[in-house]
């Protein structure tokens, strides 16, 4: 497994934005699109490509198109949603396979309320949305669930991770990489990442 922080100027510039507790819903949700096309540009670098010939303006060129590359974009919601839009911009053909997860509060285990995936999983590599690895429930769960449904290539998109979480995917799924823009320091008692940008679903969502 591995952990790639897109360490990029406009990155940490942009999660600065994220953390301020001042910005508003409008900006968030921009600018957390924002840094998800930062993060999937960083994602699909290995991206295979193939050479052909094109009717050019001067004549035929050589040029290269993505081969063969089926993805899936997955976003657990609903913070997830609030990533996808980034995401299609670059990846406009992706198919979409939705995840909703609520937390059962006596056994603090994450359950499935509606799940709807695209076809030929088994042929697509998923890419995961979701803002925030905290604990690492969701994201084990939902990568538990691609697995069970043919999947064999994983990776996840998340804007700030907490090293609980990190371990957590590590130790399950040492098979699924992720593409982050910070891995902050802790986790407070309620689950919250530290120093973190608050609940981004209600930041997304404009819900608090
Ligand atoms: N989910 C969030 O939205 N924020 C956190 O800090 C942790 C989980």
């Amino acid at each position: 497994m591995a952990v790639y922080v897109v360490n990029h100027p406009l990155v940490r510039h942009k999660l600065g934005i994220l953390r301020m507790a001042s910005t508003s819903t409008r900006e968030f949700r921009t600018v957390a699109n924002e840094v998800a096309r930062l993060l999937i540009y960083e994602a699909t670098k290995t991206f295979r490509t193939e050479k052909h010939t094109v009717q050019g303006w001067a004549g035929p060129v050589e040029v290269e198109a993505i081969s063969g590359k089926k993805v899936t974009v997955v976003p657990i919601l609903r913070a997830g949603l609030g990533l996808m839009d980034g995401v299609l911009d670059m990846i406009p053909g992706a198919k979409i396979s939705v995840v909703g997860l609520y937390r059962n509060e006596a056994t603090l285990e994450p359950v499935e309320y509606y799940v709807k995936l695209a076809k030929d999983l088994e042929q697509r590599l998923a890419i995961i949305l979701d803002p925030m690895l905290a604990t690492g429930g969701s994201l084990t769960a939902t990568i538990e669930l691609l697995k069970k449904h043919g999947c064999r290539r994983i990776c996840s998109l998340n804007l700030v991770c907490a090293p609980e979480g990190i371990a957590r995917v590590e130790a399950e799924h040492p098979d699924v990489d992720i593409y982050t823009a910070a891995i902050d320091d802790h986790l407070n008692e309620n689950g919250y990442i530290i120093p973190g940008l608050g609940d981004a679903g209600d930041r997304i969502f404009g819900t608090k």
